[in-house]
């Protein structure tokens, strides 16, 4: 993990209160899935992301973790409006999705931009990188081919590509040029939040400082929020300002990052964290390995979704549903899903 220290990005101090510059805001997002369970039996319900909020500033970084099938992909598809929630509210940029005409609609979608993980699926093969650069801007503005074409070699210079490969082919890239095309040109239409669903999980480790420099660098100078999805809190450390925990669809515990590696408070993040290298070798001291696998969305457990791996449960665990609260030891401000957060901490 030593090549990832390329350059920590400073925690964002504690108390987040400005909520000024607010360019998205989740409140108890939802979104479940009819699935069949074979002929003549009724459906059942996944309920993939099962009531998430959160707020995202212009110009930070919302880290989201949880392990494979937690739901992050779901809430990506839910922000990016390629889907449309099953219950919950959305505003981006002030504006409320649900509520918002056509017109309206194509205005957001310009900006908020994806970034995927494998940028072989969103590159078309038979596409040029110029070509692929100025699609957006043929689909979504009035600019003149001269113009275009201005902006995307600016674009590709801005992320470390060279004028030549204007030409070239997505095939004839390595694995973190690709993603920096796919960076370039989630950027642009000028987004104001580009969410980063792993966006650097495929990269070698060495390349992975690289992708993530640059994102922090077209950061500062663009104001861009970012919803940076990963499994690796390595990866987060670096690139968060705040954190949120996700367990089964649903919040476990959102922090500053600062906060949270400091004093991860709920038993998941815990474990997390101790099953992650971490850069900090002195905080990894307490090693807990994460047992048993996640529950199905579709049978959630009762009570705690997590009691069955957790090292802490007691009887109320299993019965009553832990609310997201500010623990009342005054230790942490970020809020925490769990019955025992002040005895653990
Ligand atoms: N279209 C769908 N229909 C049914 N279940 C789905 C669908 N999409 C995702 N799921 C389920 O929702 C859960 C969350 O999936 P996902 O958001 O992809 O998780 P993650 O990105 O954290 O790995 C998984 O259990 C997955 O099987
Ligand atoms: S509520 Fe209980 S089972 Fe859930 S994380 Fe806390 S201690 Fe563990
Ligand atoms: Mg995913």
């Amino acid at each position: 993990m030593d090549e990832l220290v390329a350059r920590v990005k400073p925690g964002l101090h504690p108390g987040y209160e400005d909520q000024a510059d607010v360019v998205l805001d989740a409140q108890g997002l939802a979104k479940h899935y009819p699935v069949s369970q074979g002929f003549m039996k009724p459906k059942a319900v996944a309920r993939a992301l099962d009531g998430v909020s959160f707020t995202l500033q212009m110009g930070k970084t919302l880290a989201v973790v949880g392990e494979s099938g937690c739901g992050k992909s779901t809430l990506a598809r839910q922000i990016t409006m390629i889907e449309t929630p099953t219950a919950g509210q959305l505003h981006l940029a002030g504006v409320d999705v649900a509520a918002a005409d056509t017109a309206t609609k194509k205005r957001l979608r310009q900006q908020v931009q994806m970034v995927f993980q494998n940028p072989f699926a969103s590159l078309n093969p038979r596409k040029k990188i110029g070509q692929a650069l100025e699609e957006p801007l043929v689909i979504n503005t009035t600019l003149s081919k001269a113009e275009r074409e201005e902006r995307a070699r600016a674009m590709m210079a801005r992320v470390g590509l060279r004028p030549e490969h204007y030409q070239r082919y997505p095939h004839m890239f390595s694995g973190g040029q690709r993603q920096r095309i796919a960076i370039a040109r989630a950027l642009m239409l000028h987004p104001r939040i580009v969410v980063a669903d792993e966006p650097v999980s495929a990269l070698d480790v060495s390349i992975q400082a690289q992708v993530l420099n640059l994102l922090m660098d077209l950061q500062e100078e663009t104001q861009v929020a970012y919803v940076f999805i990963s499994h690796n809190l390595a990866v987060v450390e670096l690139i968060a300002d705040e954190v949120l925990v996700m367990y089964l669809g649903k919040v476990v515990e959102r922090a500053g990052k600062r906060e949270l590696f400091a004093l991860p408070r709920h038993p998941y993040t815990r474990a997390l964290l101790a099953s992650t290298p971490r850069i900090d070798k002195a905080a990894r001291q307490t090693r807990q390995v994460l047992s048993g696998e996640l529950p199905s969305p579709l049978n959630p457990p009762p009570g705690c979704a997590f009691h069955k791996r957790c090292p802490h449960a007691v009887e109320r665990c299993k019965v009553e549903v832990p609310l997201l609260r500010q623990p009342s030891d005054g230790k942490t401000i970020g809020v925490v899903a769990c019955h025992l957060a002040e005895q653990i901490a």
